[in-house]
């Protein structure tokens, strides 16, 4: 077992849903830049991504752990933990970024199949927001948190507008928002730091194989009209900006809501109004 850890080469990232998207990008980013060794987890759905980023993370020198577990649970959270002081350091951890994407979607008072029930809402919550708590409480404990680590929670920009059956995934992240709040506070004395990045929708394996081909097109020109840029944003560039998030410059972001949307919903009244 490692001791010490701190120095580029020892460190890592732990990241949640790392097998897929916005995780599976956000792991090969740090891993060229800061460099970071990357301990991964997700549950085994996508194994070919898993085994693609832990080749992309050893070509570029770096140590790689992809650890399967349902990851949305407090035994979990220990567990996982456990694992990873297997292989790293004490103080080792320089990001921990919550990627994971498990939420139903439905009406809260629907009598049909897509009704939020009480499991529902529960499952949708332990994934999509205490799972966040969990993670920090464990990695905090085991004192794997290097010094001035970055703690990273992930949110759209559902926050801002109505989204039909969306509603259950909304109240999951408004729980988020408020948990990177209290930790950014809880763990700033100790010099880490605890952030929401909100970024746009990115097209991500899980969104082609929810969509078919047409209604891929029609979301793609949708975000061409509403983004400013008159286009979508890229995983890559979601990405490239977490490496900047773990940098030193990035150091006085705390307990902040980041908002890296391109202005996704600035548009939307005109749009409505003046079509
Ligand atoms: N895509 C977007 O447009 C977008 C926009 C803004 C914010 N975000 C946020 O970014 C995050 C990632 O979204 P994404 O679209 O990149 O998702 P994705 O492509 O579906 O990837 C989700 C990852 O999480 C893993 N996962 C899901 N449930 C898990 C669990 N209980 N335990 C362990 N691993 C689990 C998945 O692997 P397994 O299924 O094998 O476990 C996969 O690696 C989410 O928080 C989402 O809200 C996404």
């Amino acid at each position: 077992m490692n001791e010490g850890g701190g120095d580029t080469g020892q460190e890592w990232a732990v990241i949640l849903g790392a097998s897929s998207g916005t995780g599976a990008g956000i792991a090969e980013a740090v891993a060229h830049k800061p460099g970071l060794n990357v301990f991964g987890v997700h549950r085994g759905r996508y194994p070919d991504t898993a085994s693609q980023l832990e080749q992309q993370v050893r070509s570029a020198g770096r140590r790689v752990v992809m650890w399967q577990a349902d990851a949305s649970t407090p035994e979990a959270a220990e567990a996982g933990v456990a694992a990873l002081r297997e292989v790293a350091g004490l103080r080792s951890v320089k990001l921990f970024v919550h990627s994971i994407a498990g939420a139903s979607v439905g009406h809260f008072l629907s009598a049909g199949e897509d009704r939020l029930h009480a499991r529902r809402i529960r499952r949708t919550f332990d994934t999509m927001a205490h799972s966040f708590v969990y993670w920090a409480q464990a990695l905090a404990d085991a004192d794997l948190l290097a010094p001035e680590s970055r703690l990273l929670g992930l949110q759209n920009p559902l926050d801002e507008t109505h989204l039909g059956n969306t509603g259950l995934i909304s109240a999951s992240k408004a729980a988020l928002e408020m948990y990177v709040r209290y930790l950014a506070m809880e763990l700033g004395p100790r010099g880490h730091r605890v952030n929401l990045l909100k970024f746009g929708t990115v097209m991500t394996p899980a969104l082609k194989h929810v969509y078919s081909p047409e209604a891929l097109a029609r979301l793609e020109a949708a975000h061409a009209k509403m983004n400013p840029a008159g286009r979508m944003s890229t995983v890559e560039e979601v990405a490239r900006f977490v490496t900047v998030l773990a940098g030193e410059e990035a150091g006085w972001f705390n307990g902040a809501t980041i908002d890296f949307t391109g202005g996704m919903t600035l548009r939307l009244l005109d749009l409505v109004l003046n079509p």
